[in-house]
C-alpha cells in the first residue's frame, strides 16, 4: 500500500523511494502508477552478456542491505531483475545511459554498455530506499520498487572528483571507499593527487627512497597556513604497487577510470628530499632539505636536466604499467621561477634551448612529457598553467585558476576539464559562520555549487565539444582524516554529480529548492552510509574547531 502527503508526494511504507527523488536526476521519469514491484527471497538476478560485472555488485549490495540472495538464473521467472547490455540504447538515450523499466512483472535494467548498465544500477538502487544503502539488512523490512520508466544518460563523459592525498595520505581502505562514493553518485574519474611538496604516496620500484624517506614529514602545519600551531608527530604512508592495483581494480569494476599525478615540476620538495639531484642543487643546499610541513607552495622545484627527465621516465614507466587509463596527469602547476632565475645550469639550459625565459623551461618539461606518453599511447593531462609558454598538441588542461586558462585551450583546439577553484575546490569553506572549521578560501555553498556551470557561455558549439566535463577538487592540506574529508565533500557532491551528470537548465534556472527537497532523502541515504557530512543545520559540535582553527583570518590569500 503506498500512501499519499498533503504535498502530493507518494510514499511506500517500505521505504522506497519515489522516481523523482533520484540524485543525480535522471533525464527522463514515466511514472507507472501507484503499485510496486516486490522483491523477496525468490527474486531473481538474470544478467545477459556483458552485464556480469553489475550483476555480482548487485548481489553483493544489495545482497548486504536487503539480505536478499538474488540468485542467478537462465530465464527470467515472473519479478525477476533482469540486467542486459544493449548498443541501441546508446542511440536512442546516449552513451553510458540507460533504460530502466519496473512493472509488476519485473525489473529490466538495459545499458547501452557495461557503464551504462552499472550507472542504471545505481538507480535501481536508490528506488529502493535509503535502507538499501546500510551494510546489515534491518529485521522485518520490505523491498520493492515503484513502477516506472526511467531514460538517462550523463551530460558529460568526465564526471571527476580529484583526492589530494599528498598533504594527508588516506590509507587505501579509505580511498575504496571513496570510489564507492563515486560510482553512487555516478561519477566515473577517480584523479589521484599522488605527490606534493609535503609526501610521495606512490612506490616506485626503481627509486625506493620515494617512499623510504620521501613519504613520511616530522610534523605537519596544524590548520590554516597562518596557524602557529603544528601537529608535532610525524605523518605519512604510501601506497604499495600492490595497493594500487587493487585500487584501480575496484574502480574499474565500477567504471571508473583513475587518473594518477605526479606533479612537476614544481611541488616537488618531497622527492628533491629523497633524492637531492633532482632540485638546483647549485643554488640550494638540496641535501638539507626534507619533505615540507607547512602549507603554500615551496621554491624548491625540479632541476632542469635531462638526469631529471630520466628519472621521472622511470617513474612514468612504472606508473604505466599501473594505471591503464588513457590520461596521466602530469601535474604542471603552481613552479616558482625563483631558483631557475637564480641558477647558472638552468640559465645555461634557457640559452641551450633556445627559449625566451624560465617560461620556456617549465614548458620544455611538460612537451617533453607529452611527447614521451604519446609515443606510449597515452595523453597528457596538467594543469592550466601547462598552457604558458605553449602547450602541446594533444595535451588536456585541467582549468583551475577559473575558466580563462580552459576558454584558452578549448579555443586552441584542447580538450579540458572544467574544475574552477571559485566554483568547485571543496576544500573551501562552506559557510560564513563562526563554527566552520578551518577557515580556508571563499564561502562556496551547496547552492553555489548546484549552480556551477562548467560550458562557459563564451564558447562556441564546436569549442564547446573540448569541454571533456568537470570535476571537484578536494585539497587536503585541513582535511587529516576520513571525517574531515566526509564534512569538506558532502553534501556539495551530491549537488556537483548532479551538475555533470544531468542536463540542468541555465543556473539561474536551476530548481535549488527541488533539489533541496531531493537531499532530504539523500541525507538518509549518506546516513545509511556512514558519511560525515555537514548537516544543512551546521557543524556539529564534534565538527567544530575551536580557537584560532575555527576564525577567519583577515587579509589572507583565498586557499592554502
Ligand atoms: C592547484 O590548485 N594548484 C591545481
Amino acid at each position: 500500500m503506498s500512501t499519499t502527503s498533503a504535498d502530493g508526494t507518494t510514499t511506500d511504507p517500505a521505504g522506497t523511494t519515489p522516481a523523482a527523488d533520484l540524485i543525480p536526476a535522471p533525464r527522463r521519469v514515466i511514472p507507472g502508477g501507484d503499485g510496486f514491484l516486490a522483491l523477496g527471497p525468490a527474486t531473481a538476478l538474470v544478467a545477459g552478456e556483458g552485464a556480469e560485472g553489475t550483476a555480482r555488485w548487485l548481489r553483493a549490495e544489495l545482497g548486504a542491505a536487503t539480505g536478499l540472495p538474488l540468485p542467478p538464473a537462465d530465464s527470467a521467472g515472473a519479478g525477476a531483475v533482469r540486467l542486459r547490455v544493449d548498443p541501441a540504447v546508446a542511440s536512442e538515450i546516449g552513451a553510458e545511459g540507460y533504460r530502466l523499466d519496473i512493472t509488476e512483472d519485473g525489473a529490466e535494467l538495459t545499458g547501452a554498455d557495461p557503464a551504462g548498465l552499472f550507472r542504471g544500477a545505481q538507480t535501481l538502487r536508490q528506488l529502493l530506499g535509503p535502507d538499501a544503502f546500510r551494510r546489515a539488512p534491518l529485521p522485518g523490512r520490505e523491498w520493492r520498487l515503484p513502477l516506472a520508466r526511467i531514460e538517462d544518460a550523463p551530460r558529460f563523459a568526465w564526471r571527476g572528483m580529484m583526492l589530494d592525498v599528498a598533504r594527508h595520505f588516506m590509507p587505501k581502505e579509505g580511498v575504496l571507499r571513496y570510489l564507492d562514493l563515486l560510482a553512487a553518485h555516478k561519477l566515473n574519474v577517480f584523479h589521484f593527487h599522488l605527490t606534493d611538496d609535503q609526501g610521495w604516496r606512490v612506490e616506485i620500484k626503481r627509486h625506493p627512497r620515494l617512499t623510504e624517506v620521501a613519504s613520511w614529514r616530522s610534523r605537519t602545519k596544524w590548520g590554516h597556513r597562518a596557524s602557529p600551531l603544528w601537529d608535532d608527530k610525524p605523518h605519512g604512508g604510501f601506497y604499495t604497487q600492490d595497493d594500487i592495483r587493487e585500487i584501480v581494480a575496484y574502480a574499474a569494476e565500477r567504471h571508473i577510470t583513475v587518473v594518477p599525478e605526479i606533479d612537476i615540476p614544481g611541488h616537488s620538495q618531497a622527492a628533491i628530499s629523497a633524492y637531492p639531484e633532482l632540485g638546483n642543487a647549485d643554488v640550494v643546499d638540496t641535501t638539507a632539505l626534507s619533505v615540507w610541513d607547512s602549507w603554500g607552495v615551496s621554491e624548491n622545484v625540479l632541476a632542469p636536466t635531462d638526469e631529471v627527465l630520466r628519472f621521472y621516465e622511470g617513474v612514468f614507466e612504472e606508473l604505466l604499467e599501473l594505471f591503464p587509463g588513457r590520461f596521466i596527469h602530469v601535474g604542471g602547476d603552481e613552479c616558482p621561477k625563483e631558483q631557475w632565475r637564480r641558477s647558472p645550469l638552468a640559465q645555461s639550459r634557457i640559452k641551450e634551448l633556445g627559449v625566451s625565459d624560465e617560461n620556456g623551461l617549465q614548458s620544455w618539461f611538460i612537451r617533453h612529457f607529452d611527447t614521451w606518453l604519446t609515443a606510449r599511447g597515452r595523453r597528457l593531462i596538467g594543469w592550466d598553467e601547462i598552457l604558458e609558454g605553449g602547450l602541446a598538441e594533444g595535451a588536456a588542461v585541467s582549468s583551475w585558476r577559473g575558466y580563462e586558462g580552459g576558454i584558452d585551450a578549448a579555443r586552441a583546439g584542447h580538450d579540458v576539464v572544467m574544475c574552477p577553484e571559485q566554483q568547485v575546490y571543496l576544500d573551501h569553506r562552506q559557510h560564513g559562520g563562526p563554527d566552520e572549521p578551518v577557515p580556508i578560501g571563499f564561502v562556496r555553498t551547496l547552492e553555489n555549487v548546484y549552480r556551477f556551470e562548467p560550458v562557459p557561455p563564451e564558447l562556441t558549439v564546436d569549442e564547446a565539444r573540448h569541454v571533456l566535463g568537470t570535476q571537484a577538487n578536494v585539497w587536503a592540506e585541513v582535511m587529516e582524516s576520513p571525517a574531515r574529508v566526509d564534512y569538506q565533500v558532502f553534501p556539495r557532491l551530491a549537488a556537483f554529480a548532479e551538475v555533470a551528470w544531468s542536463e540542468l537548465p541555465p543556473p539561474d534556472d536551476r530548481d535549488f529548492a527541488g533539489f533541496e527537497r531531493r537531499m532530504t532523502t539523500h541525507y538518509a541515504r549518506l546516513d545509511a552510509i556512514g558519511v560525515a557530512y555537514r548537516p544543512p543545520t551546521g557543524p556539529k559540535p564534534w565538527q567544530r574547531r575551536p580557537g584560532i582553527l575555527g576564525r577567519p583570518i583577515d587579509g589572507e590569500p583565498p586557499r592554502k
